[in-house]
């Protein structure tokens, strides 16, 4: 050995363990899954479409045709679960598209659950992509009337429930919503559907591209009134608890990246599910500096997506799923892949989800 410590002081050598690669993996605390990966995706009216999103490279507006393909993708690559976002062709004051039986996340929803049973389907419940004026319920002047929408965001829980959807996740930040959708989601017979509350949802900047790609600005203002203030952390907890205690069955705390001490002190506080909603701001600025060349953009992702397991997410709602899930792969070997039972509706050859571990 060329390193003797004879003439040193006693000390620790951390550095044993960060020798190899092998070392560091035996040594890992935190690793990533695919099937922990939440990949959300914008369904659009029309058929045949495909449209990227300007500001979100490789994200799609997809049209019902096109989630067959998708799907496959998807679990093919052992992504575990999908949230869906809906783009209907008309809005109007009530929302209306949202709880249409034959709304747009509706058709989806069924779509999926034909090609691809054990995708588990999650629906986001807001309005703020059905309304013509962009806000997240019915409004009373300027401002959203909490009381008035939480009767639409009942009904768009207990259309998709209707639709076969796995997971409501409501996004609207109404005070009272978890409460009103577990009642009528009872009311009409799914006691069995679990609610995935948006419970620390913050009024962010980084939420932009997002709107480019559900359409959904806001006309005029922003939604200060009812999402969170970025200072706040102990709120987030009274709103988790509150969630919790209207019937959450797992939560939410989104952005990510700029509240890692919100899904850490949650963690410790709260024994539910946490997800944590890596967004399409955080999402942008990664992709955009990685395309100038001013960030390695695989190790600056996989960094940030292992921070936010680390902090204590257990499942990341992620543009970067697909990617993350190849890189994943690359790094461990199919290992990765879940176990699945074959996928119905899928023609010959092996079924894309059917992939058993070894
Ligand atoms: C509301 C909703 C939003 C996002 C998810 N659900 C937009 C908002 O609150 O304005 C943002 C997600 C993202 O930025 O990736 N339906």
């Amino acid at each position: 050995m060329s390193q003797s410590g004879g003439a040193l002081p006693d000390f620790r050598r951390y550095r044993r363990l960060r020798q190899s690669e092998g070392l560091r993996r035996f040594a890992r605390e935190t690793i990533l899954h695919p099937g922990d990966f939440v990949y959300p995706l914008f369904v659009t009216f029309g058929r045949g479409v495909r449209r990227e999103v300007s500001s979100m490279p490789d994200v799609f507006q997809l049209s019902i045709d096109q989630l067959e393909r998708e799907a496959n993708v998807l679990l093919d690559l052992g992504i575990g679960s999908v949230i869906l976002f809906g783009i209907p062709e008309v809005k109007d004051l009530e929302a209306s598209d949202a709880y249409d039986p034959d709304g747009i996340v509706q058709q989806a929803i069924r779509e999926l659950k034909r090609i691809a049973p054990n995708l588990v389907v999650i629906g986001d419940v807001c309005c703020c992509e059905y309304t013509s004026h962009g806000h997240c319920g019915i409004l009373d002047g300027e401002i959203v009337d909490n009381d008035r929408t939480l009767a639409l965001l009942a009904r768009t829980a207990v259309a998709q429930a209707h639709a076969g959807v796995d997971i409501v996740a409501p996004s609207d930040m109404m005070d009272g919503r978890v409460r009103v959708i577990r009642e009528a989601l009872d009311g009409a017979g799914y006691v069995n559907l679990p609610i995935l509350s948006y419970s620390a949802k913050y009024a962010s900047g980084f939420y932009g591209p997002f709107r480019d790609a559900a359409d959904s600005t806001p006309e005029f203002g922003d939604r200060r009134s009812h999402q969170m203030d970025p200072a706040n952390v102990r709120e987030a907890y009274l709103e988790i608890a509150a969630d919790i205690d209207e019937g959450a069955d797992a939560i939410i705390v989104k952005p990510a990246m700029p509240y890692l001490d919100v899904i850490a002190g949650a963690r410790e506080r709260f024994d539910v599910p946490i997800a944590a909603y890596n967004v399409s701001g955080e999402y942008a600025m990664v992709r955009a500096a990685g395309r100038a060349g001013w960030i390695d953009e695989r190790r600056v992702t996989m960094e940030l997506l292992t921070s936010i397991r680390r902090a204590g997410a257990s499942q990341i709602i992620t543009y970067h799923a697909k990617s993350a899930a190849g890189w994943l792969r690359e790094e461990y070997g199919a290992t990765l892949r879940v176990r699945s039972s074959p996928v119905v509706g899928v023609s010959q050859g092996t079924p894309a989800g059917g992939v058993q571990s070894d």
